[in-house]
Parts: C-alpha cells; sequence; structure tokens
C-alpha cells in the first residue's frame, strides 16, 4: 500500500479516536467516572492476553513464527486485547509497563527470528484495510452513538 494513504488513514485513526475521547470525556457524559490507573490490577490481566496468543501461535508451524503475514491477526488481536485490559482498569495505552509485557511476549515467540528471517514488510493489502478500517468503524459507531443518546436525552429532559 502506498505509504503516504497509509499515514493519511493513521492520521484519521487518531483524529477520530481524539474527537472519540472528548464527546465521552465531557462532563456528565456517559462516562463521567474516572477511573484511577490501577498498574497492580493491569499487570494480572495483561497475562491473559498472552495467553490468547499462545493459543493461536501454537495452532500455527513455528517455522511460521517469523512471518509477519501469517500472524498478524493473531497479534492485531493480542494488541487489541492489551489495549483493553489496560483501558479497563484506567491506565493509557501504550504505557511502559504494558510495553515492558509486550516485549517479554515478543523475546517469547520472536526470539529465533534473526532480522533476515522475519518478515516485517507490509501484510497484504486487503487485511491492512480491515485492520485499519476496523477501529475507524468501531470509533464512528461509538461517537454517533454518543450523539444518539445526549440528543436523546435532550428530548426527554
Ligand atoms: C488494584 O488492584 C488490586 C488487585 O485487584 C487491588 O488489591 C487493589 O486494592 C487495587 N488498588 C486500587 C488503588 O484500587
Ligand atoms: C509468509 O507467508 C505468506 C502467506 O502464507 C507467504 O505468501 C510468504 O511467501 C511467506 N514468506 C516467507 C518469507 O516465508
Ligand atoms: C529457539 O531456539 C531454541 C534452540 O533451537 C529452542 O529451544 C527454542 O524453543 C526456540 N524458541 C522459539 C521461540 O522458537
Amino acid at each position: 500500500m502506498d505509504k503516504y494513504a497509509f499515514s493519511l488513514l493513521l492520521l484519521l485513526v487518531f483524529l477520530l479516536s481524539v474527537s472519540g475521547l472528548m464527546t465521552t470525556g465531557q462532563p456528565g457524559g456517559l462516562h463521567s467516572v474516572r477511573l484511577v490507573c490501577n498498574e497492580t490490577l493491569m499487570l494480572q490481566r495483561l497475562p491473559l492476553c498472552g495467553e490468547e496468543f499462545e493459543d493461536l501461535m501454537k495452532r500455527l508451524d513455528t517455522k511460521k513464527w517469523c512471518n509477519l503475514t501469517e500472524f498478524i491477526m493473531f497479534y492485531d488481536s493480542f494488541s487489541n486485547c492489551t489495549e483493553f485490559e489496560a483501558n479497563n482498569v484506567g491506565c493509557f495505552w501504550p504505557n511502559p509497563l504494558a510495553e515492558g509485557f509486550i516485549t517479554s511476549i515478543h523475546k517469547q515467540f520472536f526470539s529465533n527470528c534473526t532480522s533476515e528471517r522475519i518478515v516485517w514488510e507490509d501484510p497484504p493489502d486487503e487485511i491492512l484495510i480491515t485492520l485499519i478500517l476496523i477501529p475507524v468503524f468501531l470509533t464512528a459507531g461509538m461517537i454517533s452513538l454518543v450523539v444518539w443518546c445526549s440528543k436523546r436525552s435532550d428530548i426527554l429532559v
């Protein structure tokens, strides 16, 4: 995929996420309860994501563990899982502790991948586009839901 288009899409995702944060972060909004990051709890939850990733990777021939195209879907779900668990206990994502955990997972699975053997090239476009568009649609959906809910409460009040 064209690197320029890819950066534009990333920017779009970023902007949508920020506007999503601002919409939901308003005082009196749906998420007015502000969680404080509980790092202990986060470090307890993250290994669940690691186990899920390990289960998926074990189904794959170990020879394919260095081929990004083969495991990018698993890796994406692992990454989303860590983000979800971190946010769920009120932590920003990424954060240094979560990154430490992710690095330990990298060591576990990719320690034998030399830089020539690991294929960190662009995965096929269709996969990339799917991975990029899912969060865009989710965020857009959440924004419309919040807007819809606030309009609804205006009507009701
Ligand atoms: C954080 O989570 C741990 C483990 O569940 C719990 O024992 C602790 O009380 C929590 N700390 C705060 C500040 O909520
Ligand atoms: C990586 O996996 C893809 C999809 O199975 C395959 O087309 C490609 O040839 C593999 N690359 C290497 C270096 O093995
Ligand atoms: C890396 O190679 C060593 C020695 O061959 C092996 O014992 C180990 O299981 C391998 N680790 C991974 C993640 O493939």
